[in-house]
């Protein structure tokens, strides 16, 4: 077959773990006999110095031509000082925004070969750590009223608005039902309905939803506990779903549980096969072109695209047979570590991963 993809290289690192999916896509083309052709277009940092904005209209519209959009990550110090309004991280929810991309899928998965790399006691990682964060990314306080002011005492006041609707819990929702079909029929509704109107109204709707889904095991957790039960008791979750911003700071927490942040990959969809992926962490600046990061989530990211957008199943399990073949062997990169492994460059672990496709 043949796939259209858009990469977004962004800052940072982004260009050289982009490098190396690229090249285990190249991999999988050649095994498999497909063709995937590379659009490039700009995101974040390196948008700004081109065109003042951290994406353009044009990207977007390109995006939406093609089968799947590949991003690196956005962000760096550089543009710490400019007008908020055109901050990097601006272009990366724009680009959620308008191209509807409201599921955010976030596998959080330990790989045995990486236990030492994981904080916690042996007795608690023993009982197996794979579970993933659906994240509503297109909604809350994200994308709420914000606005910035003095006040007559002088103060500045800053404010954010986190609101939810029927509508936007209940897709995210059938989304997280769904997924949970697919794993082990069970699925934790994350809010704070204690407190919050929004976490309300996203308890009911889940409530109702789960009547669709007899069959999968539902339950509710507020998010305070649900950040302690993660480190607690892992194993416990399969799939979880959550609003916007407790999704963003549970799926950073969970990534410790992977070993790094550099493993984990994720996929932001809309309703149908078109999807972003990136690797969940950020663009790392001051290890940027040093060689060292891990492109790990990127590979695993573009894994995920082959299955989800162009329906490649096989030659996503193939990546991800590689990633763990790979991690058997003992190579590892800087943020994996450990004093029995290999130590490996960024571009080098992208070789070693293709060697095994
Ligand atoms: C993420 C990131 C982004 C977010 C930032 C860069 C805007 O942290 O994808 O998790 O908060 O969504
Ligand atoms: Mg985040």
């Amino acid at each position: 077959m043949t796939g259209k993809i858009v990469i977004l290289e962004g800052d940072g690192i982004g260009p050289e773990i982009i490098k190396e999916a690229k090249k285990v896509l190249d991999k999988v083309a050649k095994k498999f006999n497909h063709s995937f052709k590379y659009i490039n277009e700009y995101i974040g940092g390196a948008a700004i110095d081109k065109f003042n904005v951290p994406i353009t209209d044009e990207c977007i519209k390109v995006c939406k031509t093609a089968d799947a959009v590949l991003l690196g990550a956005v962000g760096g110090p550089k543009w710490d000082t400019i007008d908020p309004a055109i901050r990097p991280e601006r272009g990366l929810l724009k680009i959620r925004k308008e191209l509807g991309l409201f599921a955010n899928i976030r596998p959080t998965k330990l790989f045995s070969e990486l236990k030492n790399s994981c904080p916690l006691k042996d007795e608690i990682i023993n009982k197996g750590i794979d579970f993933v964060v659906v994240r509503e990314l297109t909604g809350g306080v994200y994308f709420g009223k914000r606005k910035t002011e003095t006040l007559k005492n002088g103060e500045i006041y800053g404010e954010d608005c986190m609101g939810y609707s029927t509508h936007e819990v209940n897709r995210i929702g059938k989304v997280a039902f769904e997924l949970a079909l697919t794993r082990s029929k069970k699925l934790c509704s994350i809010d704070k309905a204690n407190v919050l109107d929004s976490s309300k109204v996203w308890r009911n709707v889940m409530k109702k939803l789960s009547t669709d889904y007899p069959t999968v095991e539902f339950s509710n957790m507020y998010v305070d506990n649900a950040a302690m039960q993660i480190i607690k008791n892992p194993s416990q979750f399969d799939v979880v779903v959550t609003e916007n911003m407790f999704g963003d700071i549970l799926s950073d927490e969970a990534s410790v549980l992977a070993g790094s942040l550099g493993m984990m990959p994720s996929s932001s969809l809309a309703s149908g096969r078109f999807g972003l992926y990136e690797p969940i962490h950020g663009s790392a600046p001051e290890i940027a072109g040093k060689n060292i990061a891990n492109p790990i989530g990127t590979i695993l990211s573009a894994a995920m695209m082959l299955a989800h957008s162009l329906g490649l199943v096989k030659e996503s399990k193939a990546i991800e047979t590689a990633v763990a073949k790979v991690l058997k062997k003992g190579f590892r990169t800087a943020d994996i570590t450990d004093s029995k492994s290999k130590p490996v460059g960024t571009t080098q672990m992208g070789d070693l991963i293709c060697a095994e496709i």
